[in-house]
């Protein structure tokens, strides 16, 4: 297993092949999936071929998506997309939480570390595109300091829609913590 980093509740670590259950379960929950961009239905041979793959990719990767797992209790709740650019000093970020998980402050605890994590990496700007109906998500980019700086277009299930953008730079000397 390749633990990330632990905060006082939580574990962020890459995917494992044990997390597809839970992966397709909550991305195939329409309360979670409907203002994100995947095709429905998630099923559980979906979610096997995805943990297979992100699973196996190592920490930190340029110009991809990476995908990390948030562990609660022993258990994946959530998980946090990461794409870098080539030369590692933009990244652009998504989450999910299973509904269960929500309400809670783990998308802001497991957020906020995994953003402290890339600065120290040498990340300067984190970007985050969210639909403008997605208050819960709203609130939590600018609870971590984020600011929306304008709308852009992206493809959800075949269909263009409009979100809103936000964006937050980082200290890249900021150390993990
Ligand atoms: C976006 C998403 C991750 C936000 O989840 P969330 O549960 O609202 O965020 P947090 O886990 O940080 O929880 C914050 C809430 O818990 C509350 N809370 C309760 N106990 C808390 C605690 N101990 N510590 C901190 N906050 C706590 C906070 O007050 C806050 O509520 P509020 O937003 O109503 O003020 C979630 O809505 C989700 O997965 N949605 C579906 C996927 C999606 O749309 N993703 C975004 C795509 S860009």
């Amino acid at each position: 297993m390749t633990t990330l980093l632990t905060t006082e509740r939580l574990v962020l670590r890459l995917m494992q092949p044990g997390d597809a259950p839970a992966l397709a379960a909550y991305r195939s929950d329409p309360e979670v999936a409907t203002l994100q961009g995947w095709d429905l239905p998630f099923t559980l041979e979906r979610a096997e071929r995805f943990v297979a793959e992100v699973g196996a990719l190592g920490w930190p990767v340029l110009d991809d998506w990476q995908q990390v797992a948030i562990e609660l209790d022993g258990a994946m709740v959530g998980d946090i997309g990461v794409h870098r650019t080539a030369d590692g000093q933009v990244a652009t970020i998504g989450y999910t939480l299973a509904r269960s998980a929500q309400g809670q402050g783990y998308a802001t605890e497991a957020v906020g570390a995994l953003l402290a994590l890339l600065s120290s990496e040498g990340v300067r700007r984190v970007d985050a595109a969210t639909d403008p109906e997605n208050a819960a998500s709203a609130r939590l980019l600018l609870r971590l300091g984020f600011t929306l700086v304008g709308r852009g277009t992206s493809e959800v299930r075949g269909e263009t829609v409009v979100d809103d953008l936000y964006v937050l730079a980082l200290d890249g000397s900021r150390t993990q913590g």
